[in-house]
């Protein structure tokens, strides 16, 4: 350890502005577990490394389960969908399960209620079913850096 060999008011400064940062941090904390602002249902994980070895993600796309059923095993990654492009028929009703490799993303898709976040080691996931027929954007809603606006896909319904 190093000893701290600064002026008296630096000091009293530097544990200040240290304590104020725990401080706000710890209230944040709170506040966001008070508010609910915690992840979807289930609270499922993965191992962010490990996707390319482990089920359903190593096989993202979109899979028939039932008749007009699907599932749809997504990955966020900077910056894109996999799969980027999907078609599906219409009525189709598709349960999507998203995570990211890397950083925090987020999947929304205008003009239905999915609208998730998406973070490393998490499942995210939402149902919709695709009542209305043609093409669906899919985009990234988190900031995740210089490709953040070109992060998209498309979901054709027909
Ligand atoms: Cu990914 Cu913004």
């Amino acid at each position: 350890m190093f000893k701290l060999d600064l002026p008296r008011y630096e000091r009293i400064w530097l544990i200040v502005g240290t304590g104020t940062l725990a401080v706000f941090l710890v209230l944040f904390g709170f506040m966001a577990f008070s508010m609910g602002l915690t992840l979807s249902d289930g609270h499922k994980t993965v191992t962010p490394e490990a996707l390319q070895t482990t089920a359903p993600f190593d096989q993202p796309g979109f899979v028939e389960i039932g008749p007009n059923e699907y599932k749809a095993t997504m990955i966020a990654q900077v910056f894109s969908f996999v799969p980027g492009e999907a078609v599906i028929p219409v009525g189709s009703k598709v349960h999507f399960e998203v995570t990211s490799p890397d950083m925090v993303h987020g999947i929304g898709i205008p003009g239905t209620n999915v609208n998730m976040m998406v973070l490393p080691g998490h499942i995210t996931e939402a149902t919709y079913t695709f009542n209305r027929p043609g093409e669906y954007l899919i985009l990234c809603n988190e900031y995740c850096g210089a490709g953040h606006h070109v992060m998209m896909g498309k979901l054709i319904v027909k």
